[in-house]
């Protein structure tokens, strides 16, 4: 459904994580597509000033909250500061996620690393999407279609085994995302993940010469990097409520990644 089709109602999403990377670049997408954001973050930087520009530049408006998606006893006040900024949101994009702080042999993974991948990347984004659920569920839609997007990764499926906390923690995302879309479905709130595959941001920056290399021998169908507008025009089509029948689904954005090959 695009703006048309909502009654020219102007539409409000919430992107965590959203100061820069995939966040910026689905900050923008979302206001290309009419969506007034706000972008929640740990630290309210010169990357996230950046970010609000853009938004800006774009027509709409734009808004930054404090957050720290882990703190899931915040998660009422954070969402009532974005509402506060912009209205009653339409859409929550659950992006903000961190790697491990270290690759390394799954043999010596840490309960440390573990508990910090699970409460960022699976257990703040379960709980802040329970809050955001319930409030969809309090009001009524008028009209507007409403979604979850969660940004899981390849590694939702593919094993990585200098790095299995975080595939465990994304792999989990994708049931999240099936959990709510079931539950959520009868009200009409669509829940989708997007799943990237490697896309040029600080995250795969550690990585990138071997990335570089491996794009070049033939990784990917689709032989380059994947960029941050990339995956913003995925989730901005599903935001848009073009998908309004579909519901559970993952949107593969990787270049062709997932596709096993003989
Ligand atoms: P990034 O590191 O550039 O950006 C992540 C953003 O999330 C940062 O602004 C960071 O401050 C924020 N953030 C981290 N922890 C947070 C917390 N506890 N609360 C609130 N905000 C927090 O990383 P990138 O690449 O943009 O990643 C975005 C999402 O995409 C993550 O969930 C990541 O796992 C996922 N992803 C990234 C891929 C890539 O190739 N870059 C591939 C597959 C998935």
């Amino acid at each position: 459904m695009n703006a048309a089709a909502s009654g020219d109602k102007v539409r409000r999403a919430f992107v965590t994580g959203g100061r820069r990377g995939i966040g910026r670049g689905i900050a923008y997408a979302l206001a290309q597509g009419g969506f007034d954001v706000v972008i929640g973050d740990l630290t309210r930087d010169a990357d996230a000033e950046e970010t609000l520009q853009g938004i800006a530049e774009r027509g709409t408006r734009g808004a930054f909250v404090t957050c720290d998606v882990a703190d899931i006893n915040e998660h009422q006040a954070v969402i009532d500061r974005v509402e506060d900024a912009i209205g009653p949101l339409d859409c929550l994009v659950n992006n903000a996620g961190i790697s491990v702080a270290k690759r390394g042999d799954l043999l010596e993974t840490t309960p440390e690393s573990f508990d910090q991948l699970m409460w960022v990347n699976l257990k703040g984004p379960f709980f802040l999407t329970q809050k955001v659920a319930s409030r969809f569920l309090e009001r009524r839609a008028d009209g507007c279609y409403r979604c979850i997007v969660n940004v899981s990764s390849a590694n939702a499926y593919a094993a990585s085994p200098n790095r299995g906390e975080y595939c465990l923690s994304k792999s989990a995302v994708s049931m999240a995302t099936k959990l709510f879309a079931a539950r959520l479905g009868e009200a009409g709130i669509g829940v989708f993940e997007v799943r990237p595959g490697v896309i040029r941001t600080n995250m795969t920056a550690v990585a990138a010469a071997d990335y570089d290399k491996r794009i070049a021998a033939g990784l990917t169908p689709i032989p380059r990097w994947g960029e941050v507008q990339d995956v913003g025009r995925a989730v901005a089509a599903l935001a848009s409520g073009a998908f309004g029948f579909s519901t559970g689904d993952a949107i593969h954005v990787d270049g062709g990644l997932h596709i096993p090959r003989l």
